[in-house]
């Protein structure tokens, strides 16, 4: 049977919105917080229950490599992770299924496609906070295996178009894998929009009272890359993308969100949205693509 791809996930990863959860998983505890966010995450996780995928795969900007494109191939990967950054408010013990055969599949797909490509097999990796963050806020239960994808750093290290140009070939790569592999699958795109934020934390750090866009400007782009999602006006998205990326130091320039609209062939797919919220100060949206949507031309 041949494999397809259910949807896709714009899902990004603040560690707050875990530690505003309280999941058993991570050490650190809170009084909550963030909650317009994480309930726009339930809806996301009612989709995926619904829909029952084989595997999800992300593509996460925290594991970032060097040279070329990693998939994640081993069968279990467990541990704890630490947020570098925020070492007070994650530290998570995760442990996850991996789909190895699609890993495979994955990385014969990208070499086809002209990219470096390479498989993860240390067993002993520590899988990063943004990979663990979507898959935990899309599903809690960790019962659907997994492929954690890496970042190629070539947006920043190269050049954006250049960068953006693998993504698209990863994309492609992707979908293709998927189809052989014959699973249904569900994509996340690990991403927040607008990143510029602030450099003082509060005490307790989930004090709302202090929680609020970084700048009306940075709002103003994210809203507006959200209308053109919601309305399926990719072509247009594309257009905008690297003036978005520059002014909102926005942080889909890692390729996340480009791999995924590529995976589902830049369809015109309104998006669905399921909420946005602040987390000090980054502007993050919760939005799914069902394939099925279609999106006429
Ligand atoms: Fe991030």
């Amino acid at each position: 049977m041949k494999g397809q791809i259910l949807s896709g996930f714009l899902a990004p990863h603040p560690p707050h919105l875990v530690y505003g959860e309280n999941p058993p998983q991570n050490r650190v505890k809170s009084t909550g917080g963030w909650e317009s966010l994480r309930w726009a995450y339930e809806k996301a996780r009612e989709s995926i229950k619904k829909n029952k995928p084989d595997v999800i795969l992300v593509h996460s900007p925290h594991w970032m490599t060097i040279v070329g494109h990693h998939f994640a191939c081993v069968p279990e990967l467990k541990g704890r992770s630490v947020d570098p950054i925020f070492p007070h408010l994650f530290q998570y013990d995760f442990k996850m299924k991996i789909d190895t055969d699609l890993a495979k599949l994955c990385c014969e797909e990208a070499k086809a496609e002209g990219l470096t490509a390479k498989l993860m097999q240390n067993p002993n990796f520590r899988v990063d906070y943004g990979t663990i963050v979507s898959l935990h806020m899309l599903n809690p239960d960790w019962d659907i295996p997994v492929l954690p994808i890496s970042a190629n750093n070539s947006p920043y290290a190269f050049s954006l178009d250049a960068g953006q140009e693998q993504m698209i070939k990863l994309g492609q790569a992707t979908k293709r894998a998927i189809e052989r592999r014959g699973v249904k699958a569900v994509l996340a795109a690990s991403n927040t929009l607008s990143h510029l934020h602030f450099s003082e934390e509060p005490n307790p750090p989930e004090d709302m009272s202090r929680e609020h866009v970084q700048s009306d400007a940075q709002y103003k782009w994210d809203m507006r890359v959200i209308e053109l999602l919601r309305n399926g006006k990719i072509e247009e998205l594309k257009k905008i993308y690297p003036q978005f990326i520059q002014e909102a130091f926005a942080e889909v320039k890692s390729g996340a969100l480009m791999w995924m609209l590529s995976a589902l062939d830049f369809k015109p797919i309104k998006a669905d949205f399921y909420g946005y919220g602040t987390v000090i100060g980054t502007g993050n949206a919760v939005m799914e693509w069902k394939n099925s949507a279609g999106g006429a031309l």
